[in-house]
């Protein structure tokens, strides 16, 4: 099948036509200085060919994520330990499911170490799985950096090898790299060298554009021409593109870049099933530790190995494992009970509320196998709802009325991450509690931001579920029309008395 995807246009107003079955073969290089118009390009590629293949995005700046509302990308935020990044990835190919990994907030080396940990999932992924998958890497001169020096050693070789990966051995297993650089001489030469396309933008560096020139096969002068190209102008060459280079203008977008200037949060409409489908890892890899790839260590001393041969009991090679225990039957009380015990373990940690759900599951997780509760465990959405329900500080008498199960039934209306608070709130209002402040709504958010837990209200309020209102005293009440209950008066700018116990820890 030939696809044929449209760019923009060629300076003579006919159609810019890339060829996505040759560049699955032949893989994208993108370069341009910064405001170029290169996450412009990489955001057109991805609009006009999501319905025809897989698409992976790495996404230092977050800047993609808005893909997912119109073409259902699910976002894979990057703040997660390495095996579970693997695992994810695995999945992501097993079920053909379109995302992006978005590094923002992280460190240099962390987004270093996600990237690779994702990519390398990836590239494991059993044979079965091998289906075309468009990678595209924004900013790929971070990932594949040409020169040592940022960040630790460990953590470049790690990256560079999962790029070097994906460029160059990536093309059996189905992985066909698009990276985009604002600075070819700062990307690894091995990593660039393996794409046959190119759309080159404004270069204004002597030295980028000497690896420009010599990528291409041009000479320096006729070069030149990357130097006064404007924003969205772009020269292609390659068998995906043209024969010979070919000045185009990037067209029109459908999504627009996120903006910089923080959100209140990213309210999908997308079924909430496709996540669990992702982040859900299967019975069978639960019970099994996942093997985390590093980077090859460093030769050891022989003299090292020497004393650990001399030893006589070598530490290499250990007393053979003991059979593991059959996962014993246990009756559906007692699960309970143990899945119960293992979450207040986590929740009543009071540095729980500030860490996201998505690591509170992994260490639930964690803990879950360590206890070796049998059976599948709770996917990530039921683990947010229950955790919801434990941090509202529900006492047994209020969670049997019925008001509560209102409540209860009012929360599944919001996204799994919300409920907590909403619930906590409907709590407080149930109880004719005063209502909770900035600062311990923002809390039950994970959050140390006042500013946040005032639009989170702000938010409830535009979806009809809550009505705010001040008392004389300038004090604060929520009411809930559904319940037919409202707050006692609370001061907004209280204190945050958990929290303070959470420092003092
Ligand atoms: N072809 C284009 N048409 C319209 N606007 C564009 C085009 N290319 C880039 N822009 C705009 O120019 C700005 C910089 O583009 P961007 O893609 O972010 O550059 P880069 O990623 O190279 O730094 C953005 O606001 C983007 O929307
Ligand atoms: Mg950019």
């Amino acid at each position: 099948m030939q696809v044929g995807i449209d760019m923009g246009i060629v300076s003579g107003g006919d159609p810019a036509k890339l060829d996505i079955e040759e560049l699955l073969a032949t893989r994208l290089l993108v370069q341009g200085n910064s405001g170029s118009g290169k996450s412009h390009l990489l955001r057109r590629l991805l609009e006009q060919s999501a319905q025809w293949v897989q698409q992976v995005v790495i996404d230092p700046e977050g800047d993609f994520v808005t893909l997912s509302d119109r073409f259902g990308h699910v976002v894979v935020d990057g703040e997660r330990t390495e095996a579970e990044l693997a695992g994810i990835a695995n999945r992501i190919r097993q079920h053909r499911v379109s995302c992006v990994l978005t590094l923002e907030g992280l460190d240099l080396e962390e987004q270093m170490r996600a990237a690779a940990a994702f990519l390398n999932g990836m590239f494991d992924a059993d044979r079965e799985f091998w289906y075309p998958v468009l990678v595209v890497v924004d900013e790929a001169q971070m990932f594949a950096p040409s020169v040592g020096g940022d960040v630790s050693e460990d953590a470049r070789k790690l990256s560079l090898g999962a790029m070097t990966n994906l460029m160059c051995r990536g093309r059996k297993r189905g992985l066909a790299g698009v990276i985009a650089t604002q600075r070819l001489a700062k990307l690894a030469k091995n990593v660039a060298a393996e794409a046959s396309n190119f759309l080159m933008g404004r270069t204004f560096l002597d030295i980028d554009m000497a690896r420009a020139a010599d990528l291409l096969g041009m000479d320096r002068r006729q070069a030149e021409m990357f130097r006064d190209l404007k924003r969205g102008n772009f020269v292609a060459l390659g068998p995906a593109l043209s024969r010979r280079p070919l000045p185009i203008v990037i067209g029109a977008v459908e999504t627009s870049a996120r903006s910089s200037s923080p959100k209140l949060m990213p309210l999908p409409d997308a079924p909430q099933d496709v996540e669990d489908l992702i982040f859900t890892p299967d019975p069978e890899e639960f019970t099994r530790p996942i093997v985390v790839r590093r980077a090859t260590p460093a030769l050891r001393p022989t003299t090292d190995i020497l004393a650990e041969l001399s030893r006589s009991m070598p530490a290499a090679t250990s007393a053979p494992q003991e059979p593991r225990a059959a996962q014993q039957e246990i009756s559906p009380e007692e699960r309970e009970e143990r899945l119960s015990a293992v979450l207040s373990e986590i929740l009543d940690d009071p540095q729980s509320g500030y860490r996201t759900d998505s690591v509170l599951y992994q260490d639930f997780l964690v803990r879950a196998r360590m206890r070796r509760l049998p059976g599948p465990p709770l996917s990530l959405s039921e683990f947010r709802r229950r955790a919801a329900i434990a941090r509202s500080g529900v006492d047994a008498e209020t969670a049997a009325g019925e008001a509560w199960a209102t409540a209860v039934s009012l929360s599944a209306g919001v996204s799994d991450d919300l409920q907590g608070v909403f619930l906590m709130i409907a709590k407080a209002a149930i109880a004719g509690d005063p209502c909770p402040s900035d600062a311990r709504i923002a809390r039950a958010y994970g959050t140390h931001s006042a500013r946040r837990a005032r639009r989170l209200l702000g938010y409830f309020e535009e979806q009809g579920l809550i009505v705010v209102h001040t008392d004389f005293s300038g004090k604060r009440v929520v009411a809930f029309p559904d319940l037919q209950a409202e707050t006692a008066p609370g001061n907004a700018d209280a204190a945050d008395e958990g929290e303070a116990r959470a420092a003092a820890e």
